[in-house]
């Protein structure tokens, strides 16, 4: 053996040896730092380990972040989207195979319990919402995927990874949350509250509906341009305070058919309430860290309904074979791209979006060598 294929030897055992790896870990509220842990192993039969090379940030990091999920303990590595390629699989994985691409969905399933067999694959008996929450999460190197038959996706080939890590959370979610349970119909008037990459999902699917108008309404205009080109029939930018009074204005005082609240925040739940019209539907997709006010003496005689949901990721496989076809091309809420060495950098930019005119911000990690 030359000299050159023993130090390649040798490289390759300490690679594969190396227990550590890079990942970004949450200490409490407001501090998280990019520092060493361990690497994932497999722990249950039905285990992948997937090595990271996309992922993303989401509004509910900053929801945890800010300390609105007391459920996350100090030392857990956040996020719970990504793409990867399979390292490693337990004995029970019969679906993927070490070295296949994967679309990684934020929702654990194994298909299995009785809330799986209800298509409630959030409530999972065995996973549910647990990557970046309770379990290690996406934005690392390396993350330990349970129950990974009902919890991957096959990468279709020569698709784009931009496009396809939308489908891990933003687009399901949207779609599920915002317009199947705010039952969008033709010829509805929808008012979607937040803009961000969850609202401008619900954007993008609630016209497969065909609504007559969709009012979008932020308080960053940046992003209510991009909701403009995204198809929104009006934009209200609410700091003035005035957003419902413009939204009855615009609706000859009917309101509208349904109110998406993508925000999470009591002041814009206040918006969907006192903008619904009678019949209307309510549905909220914001992660809410604090109580709201429901304001029944206004709407007990209202024949309203109002839904709330943990996305469940059922309408993944359909929205994948939407995103192929490019009737919908989630890549244009791309705004920043970064190394996955530079998350610091990234919650930044994504955590001051209107100063920054941030969507969504893509994490790449580098190639192992
Ligand atoms: N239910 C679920 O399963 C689920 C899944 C994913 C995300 N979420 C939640 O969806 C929400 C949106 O996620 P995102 O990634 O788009 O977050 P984001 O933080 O990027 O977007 C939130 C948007 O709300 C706007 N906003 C803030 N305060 C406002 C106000 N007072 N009036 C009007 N607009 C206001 C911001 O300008 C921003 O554009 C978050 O609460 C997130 O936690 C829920
Ligand atoms: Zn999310
Ligand atoms: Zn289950």
């Amino acid at each position: 053996m030359s000299t050159a294929e023993l130090d390649h030897l040798v490289t390759s055992a300490v690679t594969l040896g190396s227990a550590t790896m890079k990942a970004l870990v949450y200490h409490g509220p407001g501090k998280f730092a990019w520092e060493n842990k361990q690497r994932p192993a497999i722990q249950n039969t039905g285990d992948a380990i997937v090595r990271v090379t996309t992922s993303t940030i989401c509004g509910t990091d900053l929801h945890i972040l800010k300390g609105d999920l007391p459920a996350v303990a100090d030392g857990r590595i956040l996020g719970h989207e990504g793409i990867g390629i399979v390292e490693q699989i337990g004995a029970g994985v019969s679906e993927f195979h070490v070295g296949d691409k994967v679309i990684i969905s934020c929702v654990t399933a194994c298909l299995k319990c009785d809330f799986c067999k209800r298509s409630m694959y959030s409530h999972c008996r065995h996973g549910g919402w647990i990557l970046g929450y309770t379990l290690d999460g996406t934005q690392a190197e390396y993350v330990r995927i349970p129950q990974a038959d009902g919890s991957l996706y096959h990468f279709p080939a020569g698709a784009d990874e931009e496009a396809m890590v939308m489908l891990s959370d933003i687009l399901p979610t949207g779609f599920e949350c915002g317009v199947l349970n705010g039952r969008v119909k033709p010829g509805d008037t929808v008012a979607i509250v937040g803009a961000g990459p969850v609202g401008l999902a619900v954007l993008l699917t609630a016209q497969f509906y065909s609504p007559a108008a969709i009012f979008m309404i932020d308080l960053d205009d940046n992003r209510l341009a991009v909701a403009r080109k995204f198809g929104a029939t009006n934009l209200i930018n609410s700091s003035n305070g005035h957003a419902a009074r413009q939204v009855m204005e615009l609706t000859d005082g009917a309101g509208v058919d349904v109110a998406i609240e993508v925000v999470g925040l009591p002041a814009t739940f206040e918006i969907c309430q006192s903008i619904v019209a009678a019949g209307g539907r309510i549905a909220n997709v914001g992660v809410h860290g604090k109580p709201v006010e429901l304001h029944m003496e206004k709407l007990w005689d209202r024949n309203i309904s109002l839904t709330t949901r943990l996305v469940d990721t059922v309408t993944t496989p359909m929205l994948l074979k939407v995103v192929r076809s490019g009737k919908l091309q989630p890549s244009k809420l791309v705004t920043h791209r970064f190394a996955m060495d530079d998350i610091l950098k990234a919650y930044d930019t994504f955590g001051n979006a209107a100063k920054e005119g941030a969507l969504k911000v893509v994490l790449t990690n580098k190639a192992p060598h």
